[in-house]
């Protein structure tokens, strides 16, 4: 990279607009950070007096607690809002809730949102950093930020490696995250799933779409199942959750395909039993923890760039 990067983003709302050179400056950024996590006294005071808003529309276990912790850690004040909690329930509508939240005049807002294009919408209301959390089917950015952080720790690159995606890549933000981002990091993105679970123009983004369970698998350097989401599923995409198990739910054989040093790793929560089985999410090739361990480092790096663009 050359000297004198400077991060050029006020927002992050996707991996789709940032570079290489962006990625690398996270990834690295978050390396550095990653260490003060294990300090007896876990706090620096880099964003001490600074205002951040989790505005979270939909679940999060994850997302949601890391943005926090990584915020703490670096000596920011941090406030929660959910949906149920929120006047949207008495019908304010999202512009609305937004400019009554600019008005306390917050450094960042992080927002997860079930519409595709919710943050982006509200970089154009409010003067706050945007960072999205999750929308829709859309993005994720975070969380491929996160993957390719933990691939890079244990893999010690991310070019020509084989990533496998297997499962609901039509409704997975976490999926499109992550093509675009491994993808343009120089690996090798190559997804399976159900027909009806695989996006038409998903190689547009640069994923190959394999046939069967053992062409994604074999020679893998990661196999990463995405969860079956049920509160997506419109229409019957595929017959039961126990046929999906049986056919596409990855087992210690389907790994046995992969590269002996092969990694499994999945974005959480985990339906155990249907695309993952309990033995592989807790076997000795899981990394699964250190995703969401790795979460937290790379959120630190995610709120300190874009709090030097405000
Ligand atoms: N991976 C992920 O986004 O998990 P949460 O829904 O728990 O935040």
């Amino acid at each position: 990279m050359a000297t004198g990067y400077f991060f050029p983003h006020r927002h992050i709302l996707g991996i789709d607009h940032l570079s290489t050179d962006d990625i690398h400056h996270i990834l690295t950024t978050a390396e550095s950070f990653k260490e003060i996590s294990s300090r007896p006294i876990k706090k620096v005071p880099t964003l001490r007096g600074s205002t951040i808003i989790n505005l979270f529309f939909e679940p999060s276990t994850r997302t949601r607690l890391s943005f926090e912790v990584a915020a703490k850690r670096m000596s920011a004040d941090t406030f929660n809002i959910s949906a149920s909690t929120s006047s949207t329930t008495k019908g304010e509508t999202l512009i609305d809730t937004a400019r009554n939240i600019a008005a306390m005049n917050p450094d960042t807002i992080i927002m997860r949102h079930s519409f595709s294009g919710a943050p982006h919408m509200l970089t154009r209301y409010i003067d706050a950093a945007v960072i999205n959390a999750g929308d829709g089917t859309h993005e994720h950015p975070s969380q491929g930020l996160l993957d390719m952080m933990t691939v890079q720790e244990h893999k010690g690159r991310l070019d020509g490696l084989k990533i496998a995606i297997i499962g609901d890549i039509l409704h997975s933000r976490v999926a499109h995250s992550d093509i675009l981002g491994f993808t343009k990091m120089g690996s090798e993105v190559c997804v399976y799933g159900p027909s009806t679970l695989i996006p038409r123009g998903i190689d547009r983004l640069g994923a190959t779409v394999c046939s069967s369970l053992s062409e994604v698998v074999e020679g893998a350097d990661v196999v990463m199942t995405l969860r079956i989401q049920k509160e997506r599923q419109n229409d019957s995409l595929f017959p039961s959750f126990r046929e999906y198990a049986r056919r596409f739910g990855v087992t210690s054989e389907v790994v046995a395909l992969a590269k002996p040093d092969a990694l499994v790793m999945h974005p959480g929560p985990i339906n155990r039993g249907i695309e993952l089985m309990p033995d592989v999410a807790d076997g000795r090739r899981s990394v699964i923890l250190d995703q969401v361990t790795n979460g937290v480092a790379v959120r630190m790096a995610m709120l300190y760039l874009v709090m030097g663009n405000t």
